[in-house]
């Protein structure tokens, strides 16, 4: 049978590579770098981050924190945020040697999102 999204990323411990370095790229990239660095409590929000990629890719996690809207609501993310944040992600995904066919999985789930996240 074809490999799940989440065995394809690596399982939990893959998932949980991806989101420190899509953290650190955060930290590093202007356009989110204080919104990141304001975050009360970034380990939670990492293990948030987590369960989500963990739940969404197919894995046998459940995801515990607010649905996407709930999440974001009132933050007024722009555009240009969520494009920076998607990128950070790509990035992470190309930092660990993950292939095209992965990129495109995971682009489609967090475009399939955007809704949710953009100017709520
Ligand atoms: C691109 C798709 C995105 C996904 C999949 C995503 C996912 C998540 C998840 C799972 C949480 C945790 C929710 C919880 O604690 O209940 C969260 C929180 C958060 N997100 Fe996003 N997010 C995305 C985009 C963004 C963007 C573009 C920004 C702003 C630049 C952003 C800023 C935040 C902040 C500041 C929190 C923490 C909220 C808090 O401290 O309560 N997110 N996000």
């Amino acid at each position: 049978m074809a490999k799940t999204l989440y065995e394809r990323l690596g399982g939990a411990d893959g998932i949980a590579r991806l989101v420190e370095d899509a953290v650190d790229a955060h930290l590093s990239n202007p356009v989110v770098k204080t919104r990141c660095e304001n975050t009360k409590d970034i380990e939670h929000a990492k293990k948030m981050s987590r369960e989500f990629f963990c739940a969404g890719a197919g894995g046998p996690e459940t995801y515990t924190g607010r649905d996407m809207l709930a999440a974001h609501r009132g933050m007024n993310i722009s555009e240009q945020e969520y494009v920076a944040v998607v990128d950070d992600i790509l990035g992470a995904m190309d930092k660990n040697n993950l292939g095209a066919d992965e990129k495109k999985d995971v682009l489609a789930i967090l475009y399939s999102l955007k809704g949710d996240i953009i100017r709520v």
